[in-house]
């Protein structure tokens, strides 16, 4: 039979590993999928830039549309990233009734809906394994290894680059941007890094598992998004001396009144085994009524991890070419008719322990005043631990845990005691979670 054409748009560290992927396992991929699979035209920006990866013999251009229009093109494969160009070429595949594989999270985030409907007009597949947690498996896990199950909640380690900055930060006592340029370096890096360290890419992620999960349309725009940029070394340490670690998440969570959505930093019991995932090692841990917790883990970003999944999607793809468009697994889990309009809850209704590190003056009352207003709050304290006693200037740091409470008790409190005389500066807070 007539070998499948791959039509590649963007060969560079998802575009190389899986170019890598399908010339190294041809015979094994071709076995799979039941038909040979074969790259049949790139586009790049520059054509002329040396290139790591063999493509001898496959046209290279610099047109992404000569892709898209080639009518021996079957599968259009966007490795390009962002969400204009992106979402330009992939609609027009979709138009032309081409299939379409991406590792384009921020595009699924944000255009999936309208991206979904159109290939559902056109009786095409949009397949997107890699845009989440790269090398796991984890939409094809949730979407239909645990299609029998009510998803109560999914917590994940989903931003590579995160979670090595905060493994270097804490084995190696480094500072943030030493580590962001070494993330950069392996190829681990959004374009902007802004990305990665302000947690926008994990939030393009949780809204494509939330989606799934829940069977909610996507809505990025609902996510509470925190980064790791107010994480210090101090804080690590402090975590690490109360029995924790400090991890970037994505969490969301079926409520009664609602889905929690949220990335920021957490403070995880290190006893967890999703608190021992380090370096660029991604985790999901995803809690379902039948099942009970399942924990999936792998790399989360780089070349050939990426390129693992971006092939997968494409044997996918090609083995469901001869399908009933009817009868295909649906984009997002549950068929387009069967979408809930479940609302997403505010920050402020959530409920979550924290972590507090502040700096006050060191004399007698500043311990029981900081305590009065969350007492008055109705906020119970779980630790206080005293540190960095400075004699000179009569300083000391306090760090304090607080048991469970809404995120509006909380940020009440932190905002009255700022304004404490006694207080210096911000309140660092750090969300608590025992993921039990
Ligand atoms: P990258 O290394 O920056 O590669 C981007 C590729 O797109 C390059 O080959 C570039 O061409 C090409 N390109 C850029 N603008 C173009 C244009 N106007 N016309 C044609 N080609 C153009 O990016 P990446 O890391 O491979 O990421 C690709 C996608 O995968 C992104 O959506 C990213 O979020 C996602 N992703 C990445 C990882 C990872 O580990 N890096 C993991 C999961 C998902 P040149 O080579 O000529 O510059
Ligand atoms: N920049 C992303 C990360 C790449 O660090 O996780 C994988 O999506």
């Amino acid at each position: 039979m007539k070998a499948v054409n791959i039509g590649l748009i963007g060969l560079g560290t998802v575009g190389s590993g899986t170019v890598e992927i399908l010339r190294r396992n041809n015979r094994d991929i071709s076995g799979r999928a039941g038909r040979d699979i074969q790259v049949s035209r790139i586009a790049v920006r520059d054509p002329g830039k040396a290139r790591e990866v063999d493509i001898a013999g496959i046209p290279l251009g610099d047109d992404p549309m000569l892709v898209v229009d080639d009518p021996e093109v079957e599968i259009v494969v966007e490795l390009v990233g962002g969400d204009t160009l992106a979402r330009e070429v992939v609609l027009r595949a979709i138009e032309n009734g081409k299939h379409v594989v991406t590792a384009n999270k921020a595009l699924i985030a944000l255009h999936g809906n309208e991206v979904f409907a159109k290939a559902q007009e056109k009786g095409v597949m949009v397949a997107f394994e890699a845009a989440v947690a790269g090398g796991i498996p984890i939409i094809k896990s949730l979407r239909e290894g645990l299609s029998a199950n009510r998803i109560e909640w999914v917590a994940g380690i989903i931003n590579g680059t995160c979670n090595y900055i905060l493994t270097r930060m804490e084995n190696d006592g480094l500072d943030f941007s030493d580590v962001l340029r070494d993330a950069q370096a392996l190829g681990y890096a959004e374009a902007d890094p802004a990305f990665d360290i302000e947690g926008i890419d994990a939030a393009h992620k949780l809204t494509i598992l939330a989606s799934i999960a829940f069977g909610i349309p996507l809505q990025f725009d609902r996510v509470h998004v925190e980064g790791i940029t107010g994480v210090s070394l101090e804080d690590i340490r402090y975590a690490g001396e109360l029995g924790y670690r400090i991890k970037h998440l994505g969490i969301t969570r079926r409520q009664h009144h609602g889905i929690e959505l949220r990335v920021h930093p957490v403070l995880i019991p290190a006893k967890r085994l999703i608190a021992n995932v380090h370096g660029v090692m991604n985790a999901a841990l995803i809690r379902a009524d039948a099942v009970g917790p399942t924990l999936f883990y792998g790399a989360g970003a780089g070349t050939e991890p990426t390129g693992s999944a971006v092939v997968a999607d494409i044997v996918d793809v090609v083995r469901a070419l001869t399908s009933d468009p009817d009868n295909r697994v649906p984009h997002l889990a549950f068929q387009p008719g069967a979408l809930a309009r479940l609302p997403i809850m505010p920050m402020e209704d959530v409920v979550t322990a924290g972590y507090l590190r502040l700096r006050v003056v060191n004399r007698p009352g500043v311990l029981a005043a900081i305590t009065r207003i969350f007492g008055d709050r109705d906020i119970s304290i779980d630790t206080v631990l005293q540190r960095g006693h400075d004699e000179e200037n009569g300083e000391v740091t306090i760090i304090m845990l607080t048991h469970n409470t809404r995120d509006e008790n909380l940020a009440g409190a932190i905002s009255e005691v700022e304004d404490l005389s006694v207080v210096i500066g911000r309140i660092n807070l750090i969300r608590l979670e025992n993921l039990a």
